[in-house]
């Protein structure tokens, strides 16, 4: 095609997105951060919301503001002079003209970088942002990376200098190839809501490490897995003062690896005891705060450190009222807190997607067990190969980021995703990956029923430990009964969790407990619920739909008005409805 000539060429391009392709980063440049000394850019950048995708359409990270002949030339933008915006935060919540705003969101500030040392290295490190991420430097792109809840990391040291403009272009629309596809039911927030850093190395970077407790070894094992990109022949050192731990490690084409005896004191809900661990290699040091536990499915049982377990648990959005996807330490100590003290639970799936890293780490301080999810939700292309892709990477970044967490004690690949073979060889092969990458934990999902039949009934199960079973019956359908027969007729080989119920209430709204929205109908259904869930013997755990009311774009009916009113909890996550105080007592009671 020619152009005509005295337009600026990019109006025509129709893949102006591909060349950026080649700046992808993932699981493999991911650098852990634990213990280091980084350097935050978090504060206000400016920002300009780019439905129209110019930074990359019109090359505008290059701010180029004269033609070849030295002419200045007409730009459209001023980054200097736009508004600010805080970094983290979800651009939604931050201003009301971009409440539903899905489109591109243009980040820019300055920052000022002087070497430490010769051999430094030097990356950006982004905790969170949603969902498509394009990272440029000094008007060069090098970084890309796709997925809205996982972290990800991009080498600058080449690109770098003293003074640096960093512009950083994030994505948030909805795709029916992206994971989460286009439907969610939860609030889609977009922006970088999750902390930015600087992060300084000597020539060697300890890329991914990976310490717990050996399954199967009566407790008396602990391994160390790492990876470290630099100095490939070496010596590293591992120490867990605790446990008198001082060890020489071997590194051959830049891996070590060791198995140790040693008998720490067990990490569990009701002893969440953790130990100082640190690995230091060729100059560069990461440590982390680690729990030694074993946790494994034996037939129909779920273990814990060689106990019985029967996962008393709740569900859990990421979604604040005011915040929207961000939180904060004291928001998640207040969480745990309520699951743990007041409904005497032991478990928290964190729905639908990896949460803040903050979470499993304060809930390995605070003692309760997580279910972490990616969010392959619903109708996903599950015959796209980029999107299987995607998927995978966001694991395998979610298990790098969490696999030294003991309070992680389920991947799960999955939720509620009709049955098709595309969707059997995605998800089975997404459970084979976390398989692979971790066998100290199990692999679940939220699995079909055949509800014709009426019983459990998933070919997906043969890939997992743990079969996930969300069920509204008595909600969705109206037909309560229906629960009683499906678990009479299934004769499931493997632990399954009630990984959903729920109903929805409007907290304060009051009736007879045949009035759909009261808390009186919610309350009765959860008396009827744990009746029948807690009379089923191949039922080893629940994680009722939802501990907090949270934000979700297709509930609007007088009672929901924006948000999905299923939580024990009203959004203000203060008002208990009366079905809370129902769980509760079945939990303080439940073995
Ligand atoms: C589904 C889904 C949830 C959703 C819930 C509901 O099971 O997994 O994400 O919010 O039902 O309808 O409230």
């Amino acid at each position: 095609m020619t152009n005509p000539g005295n337009f600026n060429p990019e109006i025509h391009s129709t893949d102006f997105r591909k060349p950026f392709e080649a700046y992808r980063v993932g699981r493999n440049e991911l650098v852990p951060i634990d213990g280091r000394k980084m350097e935050s850019l978090n504060g206000k950048w400016h920002f300009l919301a780019d439905p129209l995708e110019y930074m990359l359409r019109g090359s505008w990270y290059k701010e180029e503001k004269y033609d070849e002949a030295g002419r200045e030339k007409p730009q459209d933008y001023d980054f200097d002079s736009y508004p600010k915006m805080k970094v983290p935060s979800c651009w939604n919540m931050e201003r009301s003209d971009l409440f539903y705003y899905e489109s591109m969101g243009d980040y820019i500030r300055n920052f000022r970088y002087v070497k430490h040392s010769d051999d430094e290295r030097v990356f950006l490190h982004f905790e969170g942002a949603a969902y498509r991420t394009y990272v440029f430097l000094n008007g060069k792109p090098v970084g890309m990376h796709d997925g809205g809840s996982t972290p990800f990391t991009v080498e600058i040291t080449d690109a770098v200098a003293e003074q640096n403009r960093l512009i950083v272009a994030v994505d948030g629309s909805r795709s029916d190839t992206r994971v989460p596809m286009s439907n969610t039911d939860w609030f889609f927030y977009s922006g970088i809501y999750r902390d930015v850093y600087v992060i300084r190395t000597g020539r060697t970077v300890i890329k991914d490490w990976f310490v717990r407790l050996v399954p199967d070894t009566d407790f008396s094992e602990i391994a160390l897995d790492f990876e470290a990109d630099g100095l490939n022949e070496g010596t590293a050192v591992l120490r867990v003062p605790e446990l008198g731990i001082e060890k020489d490690v071997n590194v051959k084409e830049g891996k070590g690896s060791i198995v140790l005896k040693a008998s720490p004191e067990l990490w569990s809900p009701e002893n969440p005891k953790l130990y100082d661990v640190e690995l230091s290699y060729d100059g560069d040091t990461v440590k982390d705060r680690i729990g030694f536990r074993e946790f494994k499915v034996v037939g129909n049982d779920i273990y814990l450190n060689g106990k019985k377990r029967f996962m008393k648990g709740i569900c859990l959005h990421e979604d604040d009222i005011k915040m929207g996807k961000c939180t904060t330490e004291a928001s998640i100590r207040e969480a745990i807190r309520v699951v743990k003290e007041e409904l005497h639970g032991v478990f928290i799936r964190l729905a639908h997607y990896p949460h803040t890293r903050l979470f499993a780490k304060i809930a390995d301080e605070m003692g309760i067990m997580l279910w972490e999810e990616i969010p392959v939700y619903w109708a996903i292309a599950f015959d796209n190969a980029s999107t299987y892709k995607d998927a995978e990477n966001q694991l395998g970044e979610l298990i790098r980021r969490d696999h030294n967490r003991a309070s992680v004690v389920i991947w799960s690949v999955g939720n509620e995703n009709a049955d098709t073979d595309a969707r059997f060889r995605f998800m089975s092969s997404l459970a084979d990956f976390a398989h692979s990458q971790d066998n100290t934990r199990a692999v679940g999902a939220a699995c079909l029923v055949n509800e014709v039949d009426e019983r459990i009934e998933d070919r997906l199960a043969d890939s997992l430990d743990i079969i996930g079973i969300n069920e509204y019956y008595g909600w969705y359908n109206p037909d309560f009964s229906k629960l009683g027969r499906v678990l009479r007729n299934s004769a499931p080989s493997k632990p399954v969790i009630i990984t959903e119920v729920g109903a929805g209430a409007r907290a304060g709204n009051h009736g007879t407990s045949d009035m759909l929205w009261t808390e009186e109908f919610q309350e009765e259904f959860y008396r009827k619920q744990v009746a029948e869930i807690g009379s089923c013997s191949f039922i080893k755990g629940v994680s009722p739909w939802i501990l907090y009311d949270f934000r979700a774009e297709r509930r609007f009916n007088s009672y929901q008005e924006g948000f999905n009113r299923k939580g024990l909890i009203d959004s203000d996550r203060k008002t208990k409805k009366l079905a809370f105080a129902v769980l509760a007592s079945f939990y303080e009671t439940k073995e």
